[in-house]
């Protein structure tokens, strides 16, 4: 029987339905954008799972005793402490965000030219690298695009693709191997602790230093217990220290797993050369080695949260209402990557709205059906994020045309999952009317943030 939630609520934030005449209204306003709605536009705001999570009482506690020491901090200590105790690394260095420790990491690993490999790089993580004057390659499994045909481990890295790849392009023009847990952009699909070991063992014979791209890695640990043969019965923060050792260093987003509204970490096992590198980076970007863009109280928060996200009863909890909300669309007949992965489901939109071609940007097209109808915000990860090919011009047809319904932890109930459900049920039912998009303004980088559409001829 699954359990109702580990936790009882304090303390509550009101939210409300605009009528519908408002949200056509609001939708126009913002150019056909779920992007640029606002707040109170929104009834349930599904956009991320990033900072929208609600932080516990400890935490809050926490907040009140933050040391804001501008160097030597109380909180950072803690943090640190609290850090080592999960991951086992030797060396841990604060940031920002996730985004701020790739800034900081990734320039004192990548020469120019050289490719940072992956399973499937985040945006950021694809921006950094370039911006440090590599190449992001994605290695994941073939598996990962067909999104009706189950697999426990959907992230995995395809080793005869790395392997192979590793041969053609000549250990010397391959900067480091990054793993994504779980991999945000396959669907929020794990990585299996098989895989994760695999990898690290074909990367270290051709001596390749293997990060993990950890925002997600406490689900992902829970997809390895609950899914993975052997580990049934190991406690989650065994697993964390095993997937953690077959790596020399990550980089985390803390506003996911880490259960914060802001902040992130880099953490090095033992290679001192990289982290004193670090140390010295992170200082002109995001500030003293002991805070790193943080004030003292987020910290704090955050040594707390570290903790709460490894708990088995949170992530049973956690991953349990992701399932929920997938089982009740399967059972509608709404078309979703299976199985539901961590933080999200991912509504194969393409699948959905088989008369909508790529470059009318299905899933962007449901996501504005979906704020009409119910004023739920979902995010298009398709064609319209993916954008233009930078010579030529043309549009890009990206494998995959979802829409993410990304939960934000500890912060909607079951019943707000019926609702979103029964609502995108209805959608479906009437699916053939549903209209593309067409872009009116776009900018030349990240388009997707800031442009307009409208409703296609
Ligand atoms: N890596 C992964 C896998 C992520 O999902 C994100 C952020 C980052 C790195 C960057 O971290 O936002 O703290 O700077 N993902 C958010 C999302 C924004 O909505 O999926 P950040």
């Amino acid at each position: 029987m699954r359990k109702a939630e580990p936790f009882k609520i304090k303390m509550v934030e009101s939210i409300n339905l605009i009528p519908r005449e408002e949200r056509e209204k609001a939708l126009v306003r913002a150019g056909y954008n779920v992007f640029s709605l606002r707040a109170e536009e929104i009834y349930i705001d599904l956009l991320t799972d990033s900072g929208t999570g609600a932080m516990s009482d400890r935490q809050w506690a926490g907040m009140m005793m933050g040391d804001e020491t501008y160097a030597g901090s109380r909180s950072f200590f803690k943090l640190e402490q609290s850090a080592k105790d999960i991951f086992g690394y030797k060396y841990i260095v604060p940031a920002h965000q996730g985004r701020g420790a790739e800034q900081v990491l990734f320039p004192t690993l990548v020469k120019k030219g050289q490719d940072v490999l992956g399973n499937m790089h985040f945006d950021t993580t694809m921006a950094h690298i370039e911006l440090s004057g590599g190449r992001a390659v994605n290695l994941v499994h073939e598996r990962a695009y067909d999104t009706q045909t189950p697999h426990s481990f959907k992230g995995d890295v395809d080793l005869e693709k790395l392997e192979g790849y590793i041969k053609e392009r000549g250990v010397e023009n391959i900067a480091f191997m990054i793993i994504t847990i779980t991999c945000n952009s396959a669907g929020g699909q794990p990585v299996s602790m098989a895989n994760i070991k695999a990898t690290s063992e074909i990367c270290k014979k051709y001596g390749i230093k293997v990060f993990l791209d950890a925002a997600r890695y406490a689900e992902n640990a829970y997809f390895i217990k609950t899914r993975e043969a052997g580990y049934h019965d190991k406690p989650i923060r065994e697993i964390v220290r095993e997937m953690f050792s077959y790596a020399e260093g990550f980089t985390m987003s803390a506003k996911k797993d880490g259960l914060v509204n802001i902040g992130g970490l880099i953490g090095i096992k033992d290679d001192e050369d990289i982290y004193l590198a670090c140390r010295s980076m992170v200082v002109p970007f995001e500030g003293f080695p002991t805070y790193g863009g943080l004030s003292g109280r987020d910290l704090e928060a955050l040594a707390v949260g570290l903790k709460e996200g490894v708990e088995e009863s949170y992530l049973e909890y956690r991953i349990g209402q992701v399932a929920y909300l997938g089982q009740r669309l399967i059972e509608g007949g709404v078309p979703i990557q299976t199985p539901t992965g961590g933080h999200a489901v991912f509504v194969d939109a393409k699948k959905m709205l088989p008369h909508i071609p790529y470059h009318q940007f299905p899933a962007a097209a449901l996501a504005n059906a979906l704020y009409l109808e119910a004023g739920v915000r979902g995010v298009e990860i398709g064609s319209f994020l993916l954008g233009r090919d930078a010579e030529t011009g043309q549009q890009l047809e990206s494998p995959m045309e979802l829409l993410r319904l990304t939960i934000p932890r500890r912060v909607y109930t079951d019943r707000h999952m019926d609702y979103i459900a029964d609502a995108l049920i209805a959608i479906n039912k009437r699916a053939d009317a549903i209209k593309g998009v067409e872009v009116v303004y776009e900018p030349k980088v990240l388009r997707h943030f800031t442009a307009k559409l409208k409703p296609a001829e």
